[in-house]
């Protein structure tokens, strides 16, 4: 082989071995690779890294945790302190009603957690025939059996076969197409809808005015499970904790990930209401047979509490929606370029750069254009025919107005051809 043995998520590895880019140092938006290049992380690595990277109180606070223990099961009657405690915490923040939570290791363990709980709750209620999960397009729920089955990314779900049955895309931004969707089906065939409150990883498509409000009350009124996937919008990313309190929402599931620990260490979850919880908490109650090898690691609940105290110590949380202005209307410039076909964000911390297809034309797809990027110091991401830009929650508008500056100097260069370019 050329370069390492190391399989690349998401890669085209004939194009990716012997190119890697290795970075070796991180502290708060600030990036080093091995040859001692420094780069500012234009996305939180994958909108992650909320309170910034290198905090040494995170690694002192897993490393006491380590010590003491560094992980017991929580299956059946067992249980951590820092697994409880970070339950407790979770659930005295989130909006959900008497809210029960379920840890697992990341958002996609977390899509399948929520929508065979869904599936589940409603077999337990007698209704067994509540099994559609409808989804939005551009959506993306992770790459585990059940998030590939309802991802909005059609490139995404091609090419393993038949996949779970019983799902449906219907068009992200209207609430109407929902209502039509749920109805053709009938309401009492349909057992959950998932949606980001601002699509992520589809591309960066914020919420049309009054759309999530529409349909947490379209659910509610066909009787239909509302299940939140924050897993990037939460912990202050749209400025809140899970982001669906800026729309009045109290979902009937919260699933989350990433910035609950800003990476530090995997962890990720499902904040479950009272009244989804009931049939499985109360009277005989009924086991929920699901849960990994890793769900409530000691080590990495540690890494949660320790994430949380610096979030809300630093009031970090609500820079996610003082910030969401100045990051549009840094970028927005840029839609006037040749090369720009639009810039969409404007809800969080969160905002896209579409292309143009000359960026195509002359040779650059997203990647290619931020490795043009990459070489003016900014790291950003190819999300589809776009690049995303997610900052950690620390950075200052100086670096918002260098990253702007590298993806204009990126796109300068693609214009005028230069070699350097095409390094
Ligand atoms: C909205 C959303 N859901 C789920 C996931 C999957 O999370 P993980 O990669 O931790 O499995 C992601 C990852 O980017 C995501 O953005």
């Amino acid at each position: 082989v050329t370069g390492s043995r190391l399989w690349h998520p998401f890669a085209n590895m004939a194009q990716v071995a012997g190119k890697e880019v290795v970075i070796t140092r991180g502290e708060d938006v600030w990036l080093w690779d091995e040859e001692g290049e420094r780069y500012l992380d234009g996305t939180a690595s994958l909108w992650y890294a909320n309170i910034g990277h290198g905090r040494q109180e995170i690694a002192a606070a897993v490393s006491r945790q380590m010590e003491q223990l560094e992980a017991y099961f929580v299956f059946n009657e067992f249980s951590t302190p820092p697994a409880l405690e970070l339950a407790e915490r979770l659930a005295s923040l989130s909006p959900s009603p008497d809210p029960r939570v379920f840890l697992t290791s990341g958002g996609g363990d977390s899509i399948d957690t929520a929508a065979k709980l869904a599936r589940l709750y409603w077999n337990e209620m007698g209704r067994p025939e509540k099994r559609h999960i409808l989804s939005r397009t551009h959506a993306y729920h992770g790459t585990h059996g059940i998030g590939t089955s309802i991802t909005g990314i059609p490139a995404n779900r091609q090419g393993y076969g038949p996949l779970l049955e019983h799902v449906e895309q219907v068009p992200y931004d209207s609430v109407e197409a929902m209502r039509t969707a749920i109805e053709a089906l009938g309401s009492d065939t349909v057992a959950a809808v998932f949606a980001e409150p601002v699509i992520g990883a589809g591309g960066v498509y914020p919420p049309p005015p009054g759309y999530l409000e529409g349909l947490a009350s379209l659910c509610r009124e066909l009787g239909v499970l509302f299940v939140a996937d924050t897993v990037i919008c939460g912990f202050g990313r749209l400025g809140t904790w899970f982001g669906v309190e800026r729309f009045g929402l109290e979902p009937d599931m919260i699933v989350f990930a990433k910035g609950v620990t800003s990476g530090y260490l995997p962890l990720g979850g499902v904040i479950v209401s009272g009244e989804v919880a009931a049939p499985f908490w109360e009277g005989d109650g009924a086991a929920f047979r699901h849960g990994a090898t890793y769900s409530g690691h000691a080590a990495c609940c540690a890494a949660a509490l320790a994430n949380l105290n610096i979030l809300e110590r630093e009031d970090l949380l609500p820079r996610g929606q003082l910030l969401e202005r100045q990051l549009l209307d840094a970028l927005s410039p840029l839609a006037d370029h040749e090369l720009v076909a639009e810039v969409r964000g404007g809800t969080g911390l969160m905002a896209a750069v579409e292309l143009a297809p000359e960026m195509r034309d002359r040779g650059f797809d997203p990647g290619a254009f931020t490795r043009v990027v990459r070489r003016h110091g900014v790291l950003v991401r190819p999300l589809g025919s776009a690049i995303a830009i997610s900052p950690p929650l620390t950075v200052t508008e100086e670096h918002l107005e260098q990253i702007t500056a590298a993806i204009h100097a990126g796109l300068e260069s693609v214009a005028a051809g230069s070699t350097a370019a095409l390094g």
